[in-house]
């Protein structure tokens, strides 16, 4: 869908949001971890939307300073303070009639949070040093890595504007929640990259190993990582070509020589420190058993029965586990 990609059940399901959303012109939060795609989604939605054929206008909250930003979405008239020297139009006019896609709202200062809410409830803007207040038309949406509602919860973000922001919320799941999209989003940026590469470039080792791996920088971390394998690795990738945090643990080489006491490797499991903004405990957990699974039947040649043996799991529970988590080799999968 309009450049995105991926066919795992949790984006289907946000397509089909994005679907319905599209047609109207309700406010929308966007909610994801950083790379997860935020950005192409606020442009999918203006574009199945009927105001496609104006502007959809991106500003960055986080990263221009207060004053700047003001006058950048606002306006400005001429004289309103040093360095004014004509009127200046603000994002909000520029994108009449499309949309404007407020990138880490979550970064906006308590003053313009104050001027944000007014143009939600009134649909107005009113440029710096301006008498008179704009009307404008535009669908807002605003997207933020943060968690809104812990922002509120430590006063650090309007109630009031949050709860304008929010009537539809997206939630984009982060890359190891859908590792089944591994696949299509590699052949995606090696076609994206261009370079000639050999047939099975990424084969599938390296693809289960990808599927083990966090990517906390989601799928702009994937896309940097298969533009840099094409201009790096010669013929196809080995896993030694591959950054030393993705790397596999070792293999546990003898794992069937039932004599031996088979030891998980444990440093594969270092736990992300709980941040000020909070963790997602399901997702802490689930990431948790995947690591588990994987890092088992790597070291077992993905053998099921040798696998469940290390985990002490039943066969049946395992490989229903990885059914559901959508963890087989590359493939293998319907
Ligand atoms: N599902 C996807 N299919 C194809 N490309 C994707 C997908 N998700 C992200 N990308 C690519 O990954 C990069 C990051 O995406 P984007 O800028 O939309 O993320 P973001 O969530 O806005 O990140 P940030 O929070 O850092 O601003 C872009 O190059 C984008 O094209
Ligand atoms: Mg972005």
């Amino acid at each position: 869908m309009y450049g995105i990609i991926g066919q795992s059940p949790r984006m289907e399901k946000l397509y089909r949001m994005i679907e319905k959303v599209a047609l109207t012109s309700s406010t929308v939060l966007i909610h994801g971890e950083s790379g997860t795609g935020k950005e192409l989604i606020a442009k999918a939605l203006h574009e199945l939307s009927p105001r496609h054929e104006k502007h959809f206008i991106a500003v960055n909250c986080g990263a221009i300073p207060e004053d700047l930003l003001e006058s950048e979405l606002f306006g400005h008239v001429r004289g309103s303070f040093t360095g004014a020297v004509q009127n200046r139009t603000g994002r909000f006019e520029h994108a009449s009639g499309g949309t404007l896609f407020l990138d880490e709202i979550g970064d906006m200062s308590p003053k313009l949070q104050v001027k944000m809410l007014r143009v939600l409830q009134e649909r107005k803007v009113e440029p710096v040093g301006a008498t008179k207040f704009i009307e404008v038309d535009v669908r807002v949406i605003a997207a933020t890595h943060k968690n809104l509602e812990v922002e509120v919860a430590q006063n650090r973000f309007r109630e009031d504007l949050f709860y304008r922001l929010n009537v539809v919320p997206l939630n984009v799941p982060p890359l190891r929640d859908r590792v089944s999209d591994i696949p299509m989003l590699v052949e995606h940026f090696l076609k994206k990259t261009g370079a000639p590469v050999a047939k099975d470039f990424i084969g599938g080792e390296i693809i289960d190993i990808f599927k083990g791996y966090q990517w906390p920088g989601n799928v702009r971390e994937l896309e940097n990582l298969v533009e840099r394998l094409t201009i790096l690795a010669d013929g196809k990738v080995k896993p030694e070509d591959l950054p030393a945090k993705i790397h596999p643990v070792d293999a546990i080489d003898n794992a069937d020589d039932d004599d031996m006491l088979p030891l998980l490797p444990m440093s594969n499991f270092v736990h992300n420190p709980i941040v000020t903004e909070g963790i997602d405990f399901n997702t802490e957990v689930a990431n948790f058993e995947n690591n588990l699974i994987l890092s088992a039947l790597n070291s077992t040649g993905w053998n099921k029965n040798k696998a469940a043996r290390l985990l002490n799991l039943n066969r049946t529970t395992l490989v229903e586990k990885i059914k559901k988590k959508g963890l087989e080799p590359a493939g293998t999968e319907s």
